[in-house]
């Protein structure tokens, strides 16, 4: 379908104030920037998940995207074409908004075929814009989508039936697109469809059947759920087949079961139809489980961006460390003695040779210690191993998480479901020292060794 690539973006709000002070009055109306620097390419087909605390600029991002916000700085090219000015309905984008963004006035069915019904129209539109390059424009003819250097892609699945539908719905004839209008709320028998028409049930339907929303289809959205406007929302993002799917949070108000079998279908049907898709999330697992790469932001800057596991195993940073993994990773700060020793009050820890080269430079100094909760294990006293009391138990059944004391520092450790655990019960945890992450206490940069000697 199309590579989304965004390149040095910024944007700056106008006028909104900073933290109130008693001089606030004195200064001059404030501009807050919200993005910097966001440079990101989505390949063709990709699934991109963004995540990052609140606040930290992923619905404005997914905003320029679209089109309903203007960049302040910067280029976003979807396929061979530059979008930056473009209105977001010549942009082939669909967005499913964090707020469900239904017609209040349509019913479910209705709300799905919108976009559908207006397919014909924007076709025409786009044919004639003189916004899009001729040669970049989205003319097709049978065959496939010719790009900006004159050569012709072959059409993918979901183009063919969207070139399909916009052929049908423009040799729709005045009189056909009057009856289908005025018998459109008559019961099914005595329904006009057209050829278009009925391209566009078959798709609407299917579209409810898979979000099970077909028993709904009659409803206006204030007769639904908060979770089923979210899937009447994503299923008409989905019946639109556009060139680039933006989500953000479309999952939000599911229940936990619904979440996970949404979550499975939007994968199926993301990789089945191949549209590049850019998806918002608080949810790690969401994160962890549909992303081909993760992009985590925080203050409006992309920390890292890399496939999941790749972020788990060598997080650049202290923040994406603390971000990634479930419970947090724990931090403790410690004194490095070269060639690969780690001291702290209570524990002294050797780390393995291939270390060695990047701790020369840090021989005698502090850097931060991190280690993920399932790297700890319930050890015997020794001095490479640290003695903590445990304050919380967390038995989840599948597993157990403490929450112990350890020095001034509250530590969060997985360990054997199987095993009790009582509060004040003192343990001796090892870490495991293939696992560790060091982090320079100054920039927070993660102190890398080459990603093939370490685990
Ligand atoms: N129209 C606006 N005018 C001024 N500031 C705005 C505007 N829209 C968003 N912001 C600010 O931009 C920042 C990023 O907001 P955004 O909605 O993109 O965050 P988010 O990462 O989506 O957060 P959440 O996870 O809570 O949805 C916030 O500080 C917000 O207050
Ligand atoms: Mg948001």
């Amino acid at each position: 379908m199309a590579q989304v690539v965004l390149e040095n973006l910024y944007k700056t709000f106008a006028g909104v104030g900073g933290p109130a002070s008693p001089d606030a009055e004195a200064t001059a109306p404030t501009e807050t920037t919200v993005l910097r620097r966001i440079d990101l390419t989505i390949q063709d087909g990709e699934f991109m998940v963004l995540v990052g605390p609140s606040g930290c600029g992923k619905s404005t991002l997914l905003r320029l995207i679209s089109g309903l916000e203007e960049i302040t700085a910067g280029n976003i090219w979807v396929g061979q074409q530059q979008v930056n000015t473009l209105p977001p309905k010549q942009r082939d984008i669909a967005m499913v908004f964090q707020s469900y963004a239904l017609y209040p006035h349509l019913t479910v069915y209705d709300n799905l075929a919108f976009g559908l019904r207006r397919m014909g129209a924007s076709a025409e539109f786009l044919a004639s814009s003189a916004a899009a390059p001729p040669d970049a424009s989205q003319a097709t003819d049978s065959s496939g989508v010719k790009d900006s250097l004159g050569q012709t892609a072959p059409l993918s699945a979901a183009d063919e039936a969207n070139h399909q539908l916009q052929a049908a719905l423009a040799q729709r004839s005045p009189w056909q697109t009057l009856l289908s209008g005025a018998t459109r709320r008559l019961p099914k028998g005595l329904r006009y469809l057209s050829p278009a028409d009925r391209m566009i049930d078959q798709r609407v339907r299917t579209v409810a059947q898979m979000l099970q929303i077909d028993a709904l289809l009659n409803r206006l959205p204030r007769q639904l759920s908060g979770g089923q406007k979210q899937r009447v929302a994503l299923g008409r993002a989905i019946a639109r087949n556009p060139q680039v799917f933006l989500m953000d949070e479309p999952l939000s108000n599911l229940d936990a079961k619904l979440r996970t079998e949404t979550r499975a279908q939007i994968v199926n049907l993301q990789h089945q139809l191949g549209i590049t898709t850019i998806y918002v999330t608080h949810d790690q697992i969401e994160a962890m489980t549909m992303g081909d790469r993760i992009a985590v932001m925080n203050q409006g800057q992309i920390q890292q961006v890399a496939t999941p596991l790749e972020l788990y195993r060598h997080p650049a940073n202290r923040f994406v460390a603390a971000f990634i993994g479930s419970p947090p990773m724990n931090f403790l700060s410690v004194q490095v003695s070269a060639p690969v020793r780690l001291s702290h009050a209570q524990f002294h820890l050797t780390l393995p040779a291939a270390w060695a080269q990047m701790m020369k430079s840090y021989d005698g100094q502090p850097v931060m210690l991190g280690v993920r909760p399932e790297h700890f294990s319930l050890s015997t006293p020794a001095p490479e191993n640290l003695p903590v009391t445990v304050r919380r138990v967390e038995a989840l059944g599948s597993e157990t998480y403490l929450a112990v004391q350890f020095d001034q520092d509250l530590l969060q450790v997985r360990v054997d479901p199987d095993r009790p655990f009582e509060i004040g019960e003192q343990l001796w945890l090892a870490i495991d020292p293939e696992k560790i992450h060091l982090f320079d206490p100054h920039s927070e940069s993660a102190l890398g060794i080459a990603s093939t000697d370490k685990k």
